[in-house]
């Protein structure tokens, strides 16, 4: 724990007052505002991008160090490929850099999981996807599910679809298409639906994440830029949560 500790500072002395028993199970980031930091320095959005993608590496360690077992992190939306494609191809790039970038997740115990529709990545983003699936699949700490070409609609659709060929072959009866039957079917399949969603950069709004998870959500937005938001962010937003009265419906 004082290694730990020490490692990151920054998280101080909030990171004592957090109650390792109450942790969320499931946190859900999205990672917004990379565009406008680096408008703020007078650099190009790739290069805010590219700040942003080192956050997620230290923060998914330091929740993994932490205790919390999943996270969702967004990085690209199926609405994104409205970006200009100069845009697009900077954000492709990275994601190549990033999972090809086998050292920075080797000493980890992190298991990555692309999830999205991955039929619009290219073959050469596809197999580093395969390939990084293979590395940390034996993994047993956190996983992390990256969200690329994903939109909360169409995970669903893609979900109901899939019962519903079932049902057209004959091996599903339509009662059997179940709140449960949809939750084992969407990208995080038998994950806990996402406890806590992290949104940064002073947007407040889904954007078309994890729609069908969120339903019993918490929340914690703020007005940092993604590629600012430190351990102490992190921690705070799980102090908050910790904080919250969930209820469920019920009393
Ligand atoms: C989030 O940052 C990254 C992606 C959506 C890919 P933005 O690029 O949306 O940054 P802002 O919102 O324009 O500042
Ligand atoms: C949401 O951010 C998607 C990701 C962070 C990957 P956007 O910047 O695309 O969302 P909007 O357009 O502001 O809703
Ligand atoms: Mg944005």
């Amino acid at each position: 724990m004082s290694r730990f500790l020490n490692r990151f500072r920054r998280a101080g002395k909030l990171l004592t007052e957090v109650d390792p028993n109450r942790l969320p199970k499931h946190v859900g980031i999205i990672m917004d505002g990379n565009g406008r930091w680096a408008k703020k320095r007078g650099l190009p959005r790739s290069a805010g991008h590219r700040a942003g993608a080192q956050v997620i590496k230290t923060i998914t360690e330091f929740a993994g160090n932490m205790g919390i077992p999943y996270i969702t992190a967004y990085a690209f939306s199926t609405e994104n490929w409205k970006r200009p494609k100069e845009e697009v191809d900077a954000l492709m790039q990275l994601l190549l850099e990033y999972l090809r970038d086998k050292e920075q997740i080797a000493g980890r115990d992190i298991k990555i999981r692309i999830i999205g529709d991955r039929s619009a990545l290219s073959d050469e983003i596809n197999a580093e996807i395969d390939a990084v699936h293979e590395y940390t699949k034996d993994r047993t700490g956190t996983t992390l599910y990256m969200a690329i070409n994903y939109g909360g609609r169409q995970e669903i659709v893609q979900a109901v679809q899939d019962l519903c060929r079932k049902a057209q072959a004959g091996s599903l009866n339509p009662d059997e298409l179940t709140e449960d039957a949809i939750s084992e079917r969407v990208y995080t399949e038998h994950v806990p639906d996402v406890d806590l969603i992290i949104r940064p950069s002073g947007e407040l709004r889904l954007s078309n994440f994890l729609l069908w998870q969120s339903a019993y959500s918490e929340f914690w937005f703020s007005d940092i830029n993604w590629p600012d938001f430190t351990t102490r962010d992190f921690t705070q937003a799980i102090l908050d949560y910790q904080n919250r009265d969930r209820r469920f419906g019920g009393r």
